[in-house]
């Protein structure tokens, strides 16, 4: 089998009927971000079932506008922490965080791929992008630097960006608890328990507010602004800018939002290591850790170029890049999941960037990378930078997509438009 065939066999495999498990077993639900890869993976050969494929994950849309990172849309005991725990407050059972805002985006690519076909889904999707990005600035914005409440809330679950804020808490209270990750992947690829425990106190914080933003917003220990964050929804406001503009939508409350996080996006520069990281809200101090998320400037729209030297460095230190923390930095771990592997679809975003800030070489050169990458791992959750080994789940979603929408040889280019 071809890869592209075996791309689009991996994602028919994971189809539930309407939405995407990232892959059986160790992710049996529909995840937000990857929902949307998904969508843009299926888009290369059945646009209907990409536009469904957003549909389904906006159904699960909180009336505070928030777009939750897990939709349970059937109860599976294989994964573990499950609706119960969460006790998500919207109209399909949920988790109560979210995850990068990258729909706005990709909507926008699907929109340009078919605009009689797109037409008459944006009608319906504008409002809903509108309300969670404003939800994004009303509860996790701080002068433009866009926060997380939980570490799941960026994607990057145990990037070495949380160790200091996690450092300061005491995870009391938690229940007893049985993991199900470590039963689909081996422990060395996932996160620690003594992560498990801290992941399970700020559900429960969460939880037991019943989700109120205000109270969490003003008792949680945690609350970090992230790079992930700011610059996927900096950049998915200029989509939707794009898109209201096309359908004759009101436009002045994204432009203001735009204004806001482009001048907030600075407070994630870190003079002492010259890059962009994540700064802990509760204590004024940065992470110090350059990671994956700290190349997405260029996605977000940003006219930056002082995250490149820092790039190439790094694609000089590991035969697979981008690794998601630095190996410079001493909590390098190539195989542990947000610590250093290879994550493909990140790769995609980073390169989506350079691309249009042109650096087209370095974008061309990351792509034939990542294509190598998934040539010799194969479609796994992520890679060992060193030797592009597989690592985490296998049959992955998003892998597959960004195969078919992007690094696959056989795209001719990436369908995704500019950001101006
Ligand atoms: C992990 C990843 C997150 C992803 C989810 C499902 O939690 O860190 O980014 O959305 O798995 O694949």
């Amino acid at each position: 089998m071809t890869l592209d065939a075996e791309a689009r066999a991996i994602l028919a495999g994971n189809d539930r009927g309407g939405y995407t498990v990232p892959t059986a077993g160790l992710y049996p639900y529909q995840w937000n971000w990857d929902s949307v890869f998904a969508a843009i993976g299926f888009a290369e050969h059945d646009r209907a079932r990409a536009w469904a494929e957003i549909e389904t994950l906006f159904s699960g849309q909180w009336p505070n506008g928030m777009v939750p990172h897990i939709l349970f849309h059937k109860v599976d005991p294989s994964y573990f922490p499950g609706p119960d725990v969460w006790g998500g407050i919207g109209p399909v059972p949920s988790s109560g965080i979210s995850q990068p805002p990258i729909a706005a985006t990709f909507i926008r690519c699907l929109f340009e791929q078919d605009r009689a076909l797109g037409a008459a889904h944006l009608r319906g999707l504008i409002p809903r992008l509108r309300d969670w990005h404003r939800w994004f600035l009303q509860w996790r914005g701080e002068g433009g630097a866009i926060c997380v409440s939980h570490p799941w809330e960026t994607g990057r679950d145990n990037t070495p960006d949380w160790d200091a804020p996690f450092a300061a808490i005491e995870p009391v209270g938690v229940e007893e608890y049985r993991r199900r990750d470590t039963s689909h992947v081996v422990e060395d690829e996932r996160p620690r328990a003594y992560d498990y425990d801290r992941y399970l106190y700020l559900v429960k914080l969460g939880r037991e507010s019943g989700w109120d933003e205000a109270h969490i917003k003003a008792v949680s220990p945690f609350r970090v602004a992230d790079p992930t964050m700011t610059f996927t929804l900096l950049r998915a406001n200029r989509d939707l800018l794009a898109l209201s503009r096309e359908a004759g939508e009101p436009t002045d409350e994204i432009e203001r939002w735009i204004a806001e996080i482009e001048a907030g996006a600075e407070q994630l520069w870190n003079p002492d290591i010259g890059a962009y990281d994540c700064l802990d809200i509760r204590t004024g101090q940065h992470s110090g850790v350059i990671s994956n998320a700290s190349f997405l400037p260029w996605y977000a729209g940003l006219r930056d170029d002082r995250m490149l030297a820092h790039f190439t460095r790094i694609r000089g230190l590991t035969r697979f890049s981008v690794p998601s923390t630095d190996p410079a930095h001493p909590a390098y771990e190539p195989r542990r999941y947000w610590r250093g592997p290879v994550w493909a679809m990140m790769n995609m975003l980073i390169a989506m960037g350079l691309d249009e800030a042109g650096h087209g070489d370095l974008a061309a050169d990351l792509r034939q990378n990542t294509a190598e990458l998934i040539a010799t791992g194969g479609f796994a959750e992520y890679f060992d930078p060193r030797d592009g080994s597989p690592a985490g789940g296998r049959n992955f979603t998003w892998t597959a997509a960004v195969w078919l929408a992007w690094a696959s040889p056989t795209t001719e280019k990436s369908t995704c438009p500019a950001s101006s």
